[in-house]
Formats: structure tokens, sequence, C-alpha cells
């Protein structure tokens, strides 16, 4: 069997299971048994590969099928131009957090300070954590979160991209968790999904990412409400916090830390949807 057939086969096993880029995935699982580029699979239509590389194909085909997320299967997820090892343990990042990450840097690059301290909450895979630690030199950061398996996740990729001497992870709630230190920047995406919705969502989020990533309670504002009394007890004097929230959260999230006492403004995503809070005092 040839690239281009295992291809050509795979493609419509996946569009069958209604994924919706059938022929792009299945490309990307073929170049990932090979461990070749996409691009290379394209240049050798007729090369046969192995009998174990097709066995292996085969499986993660019907992974997929199973509607397990891609990122999961290859246990990879780019994000602001940095390569993550991922794993169902952790949220597989996403595109709009990238606009939190780049809000925060610009902060973060405008302020005076030698040493900026930041504060993850709710760390996951690391996605941001270790996106400003390599962006800035200058930070050093606390990231925190209850899973320690997603924990465990973020560690690697600090390992990876060399910042893990600047970050410390606590395995923390943080409903629950007491600080020590006050910090010049809070940055977190939250699980901010009501709980009713979950049972809605597609089946790559809904069953395979971790409820602790999702879950933001009855109306899915319960992080935000945590936080914002214990918000100037964590900043330092002229620090900032930014907050991801969900599609059409931001207004409500907005007048729960205005009803503390917080001055906010909002960013929104490429989609031009209210995505980001600054909270500042
Ligand atoms: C939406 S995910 C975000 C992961 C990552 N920061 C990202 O942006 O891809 C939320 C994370 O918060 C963590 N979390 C949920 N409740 C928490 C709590 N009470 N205390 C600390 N972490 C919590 C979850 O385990 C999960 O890793």
């Amino acid at each position: 069997m040839t690239v281009k057939d295992s291809m050509e086969k795979a493609a419509h096993i996946l569009k069958e299971n209604k994924i919706e880029s059938p022929v792009k995935e299945a490309g990307v699982l073929l170049a990932y048994v090979l461990k070749k580029d996409v691009s290379w699979l394209y240049a050798h239509p007729e090369h046969c590969p192995g009998h174990d590389e097709l066995t292996e194909f085969d499986a993660l085909v019907n992974k997929r099928s199973k509607r397990m997320p891609l990122q999961y299967i290859t246990n990879s997820q780019e994000f602001m131009s940095l390569n993550f090892y991922v794993n169902r343990h952790c949220l597989v990042p996403r595109p709009e957090t990238e606009i939190l990450v780049g809000e925060a840097l610009k902060w973060i690059k405008n302020c005076c300070r030698d040493r900026v301290r930041v504060l993850d909450i709710g760390a996951g895979s690391g996605a941001i954590c270790v996106s400003i630690a390599w962006y800035s030199g200058k930070t050093i950061i606390d990231a925190l979160d209850i899973s320690k398996r997603a924990l465990l996740v973020a560690e690697i990729n600090a390992k990876k991209y060399h910042v893990d001497n600047r970050i410390k992870f606590i395995n923390a709630d943080f409903t629950q968790w007491e600080n020590e230190e006050i910090y010049n920047i809070i940055v977190s995406n939250p699980p901010y999904i009501p709980r009713k919705e979950i049972e809605t969502l597609m089946p790559e989020v809904r069953d395979y990412e971790p409820l602790a990533a999702l879950d933001g309670g009855r109306d899915g504002l319960k992080f935000y409400r945590s936080l914002a009394p214990r918000i100037k007890k964590l900043m330092a004097p002229g620090g900032a916090a930014f907050v991801e929230v969900g599609m059409d959260q931001a207004e409500q999230v907005v007048n729960i830390f205005r009803e503390n006492g917080l001055n906010t403004s909002v960013f929104k995503d490429l989609a031009g949807i209210d995505r980001i809070v600054r909270i500042f005092f």
C-alpha cells in the first residue's frame, strides 16, 4: 500500500466519522507515523510504508475516528510559535489565549522593573507561563494548578524551552491557596464553561479534555468570583491581571471586578469577540 492509497483510505474513514478536515488530518497522522513533514508525503505518493508503520497508522486513525483530539494523538500543539507537548491531562492550548499572552507581554515590556513577578493561575500545559518566560527574560513565575498531572506537562514544556529555572510549579487549589508573594502581573485562562453546557460541546472537548479545565460552575463565572475579592492581596501596587473569558461573559466578568472596586478594560480576539479582561487598581 502506497502513501497515496493509505491517505485516501484513512481520509475516507475519518470523513465517515464526521472529522471536519479528513484529508488534512490523514496527512498529519501519516506524517507523524513516518516522522516526516506532510509536504514529504505529497512529494512521495508512491512510497510504501512498512507493515509496522501501517499498523500504527491504522491504530491512530481509529483513535481519531473515536474523536480523540489530533493533538492528544500527536502529543503536540503550536502556541505562540512554540511547540507544546500536550496529553489528555491538560487542555489543548487555544489560539484565543495567544491574545492574553500578547497583551501580558506588552504590559511586561512597558514595565520599567528589572524583575517582573508573574502568577499564572490554572497553568495547564504551561502554554501561558512558558510563553511569557520564553519571550520575556525578566519574568519570574509562579504557576499554579489543581491538577498534578497537568503540572507535569507544564514542567516538560518549561524544560523543553529552558525556562524551568524561572518557573515555580505549585500544585494547589486556588480557592484554598494562601499566597506568600505578591505579583506584578497575574494571568489566567480559567475553566469558564457553564456546567450544563459541557454536555453540548463537541466530543473532542466533552469526552477527552479534563473536566477541571472546562467546568466553571453553574454559570461559568465561579473562578472570577473567587479571584475578585483576593486580587488586592495578590497584586503589587501598579500591577495588572489578565483573564480570559468565554463568549458573552466579558460584561458579567467586568461587573464582578468593578463590584470589588477594581478598574477593567477589555480586549477582543481575532474573531472580534470580547475575550480578555484586564484588571488594575
Ligand atoms: C482552561 S485550562 C487552562 C490551561 C492553560 N493555562 C491554557 O491556557 O491552555 C484551566 C486550568 O485550570 C486548572 N484549575 C481548575 N480549577 C482550579 C483551581 N481551583 N485551582 C487551580 N487550578 C485550577 C485546571 O486544572 C486547568 O489546567
